[in-house]
């Protein structure tokens, strides 16, 4: 082997080493596709397995195959033993041809069969069911037996069969759990469908992955799939309307709430005074258990006093394109509106 070929040979096995190495650093990777939370992770994963072992097989043989050509026929034009030239082989192209093919046929079966394993016919009966409304730029959850309507952060319990009924509001999104499986798109005027069972506890995250203008980056969610017993304690708590704050800064900020044009787009269910009357056209996320939720803004933000003041104060700031206005309230007005959102628990 020449040296030049030898210092190729080094830096090609070198980048081979540190690109292993890079996917082995164990780190946590919150979009991570390559995890199985669910069965229907599971079955993603195993078809990717499969096939990325086939590659690597079908890349050692090329790669064996090109060295030997370099190799065996390295003859100057010219010099003796120089190979002569072939215009056509049949049994060479019949073996290129078939061998692909067969290769394509070995991966289908499974592929096809994953498919049809993660796209059933009927729909189960027996799933929690949770509705998702999509909308720019953020993601409605409503569990229609439990009476839940919630944002951004969606909650379900380990080994129980999830069926989710995905809507838009507006235009094509994309609804997808990386660590849950593969995503699947969310189209007005349709309703598509997605079942998995997670078998992980923990905290997910989840992302619109259609175009679907300004702010479609920053159209985020978090799913957490806990224990039976968590689940039932966050649906007990979401079930229970919110304290109303009867001192204090919440308190002061209640009226604010009513009175700015929040309650126009968003709903805190059981306050009275403003549950009912715009009931049906809210545009904006419920905020009924607000204080409860650990994001704001789509999942962009963590849930703090501060992040929320700042997305109060300028909205298409924190998110480009949304459709929250700018209220205008500064001081002790704008400290106390947080204070109130933040009670909702
Ligand atoms: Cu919604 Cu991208």
């Amino acid at each position: 082997m020449c040296r030049a070929s030898a210092r190729s040979a080094g830096s090609l096995a070198g980048l081979l080493a540190l690109l292993t190495l890079a996917g082995c650093s164990g780190g946590s990777y919150p979009m991570d596709t390559l995890s199985t939370g669910s069965d229907y992770a599971r079955t993603i994963h195993s078809v990717y397995v499969m096939v990325n072992w086939i590659d690597l097989v079908i890349l050692l043989v090329v790669i064996a195959l090109m060295f030997m050509a370099i190799f065996w026929f390295s003859t100057r034009v010219g010099e003796p033993g120089e190979p002569s030239l072939v215009s056509s082989d049949l049994r060479l192209e019949v073996a290129w041809t078939a061998i692909p093919a067969l290769i394509l046929v070995f991966i289908a079966v499974p592929t096809v069969r994953a498919i049809w394993r993660t796209q059933p016919d009927k729909w189960p009966v027996k799933a929690l069911t949770v509705k998702v409304v999509a909308h720019q730029w953020w993601w409605e959850f409503q569990y229609p037996k439990l009476g839940i309507d919630t944002a951004d952060e969606v909650h379900f319990p380990v080994g129980r069969e999830i069926h989710f009924e995905l809507r838009s509001a507006d235009i094509i999104h994309s609804f997808w759990i990386p660590a849950m499986g593969g995503k699947r798109d969310v189209i007005p005027g349709q309703v598509n469908e997605l079942t998995f069972t997670p078998h992980e506890t923990g905290e997910f995250y989840g992302q619109c992955v259609e175009f679907c203008g300004t702010s479609h980056a920053n159209m985020r969610f978090r799913a957490f799939v806990d224990t039976k017993d968590g689940f039932d304690r966050w649906v007990k708590q979401q079930q229970s309307p919110p304290v109303m704050p009867t001192s204090g800064p919440a308190a002061a900020g209640a009226p604010i709430f009513a009175n700015a044009p929040c309650a126009i787009c968003h709903t805190v269910k059981g306050i009275s005074g403003f549950s009912k009357q715009y009931s049906g056209k809210f545009t904006g996320p419920d905020l009924t258990h607000f204080g409860s939720r650990s994001t704001l803004a789509g999942g962009i933000l963590s849930n703090t006093p501060r992040n929320l003041a700042m997305f109060i104060q300028d909205p298409d700031k924190v998110k480009p394109g949304a459709r929250m206005p700018t209220l205008g309230l500064q001081g002790k007005d704008l400290n106390d509106l947080v204070a109130y959102l933040e009670s909702l628990k």
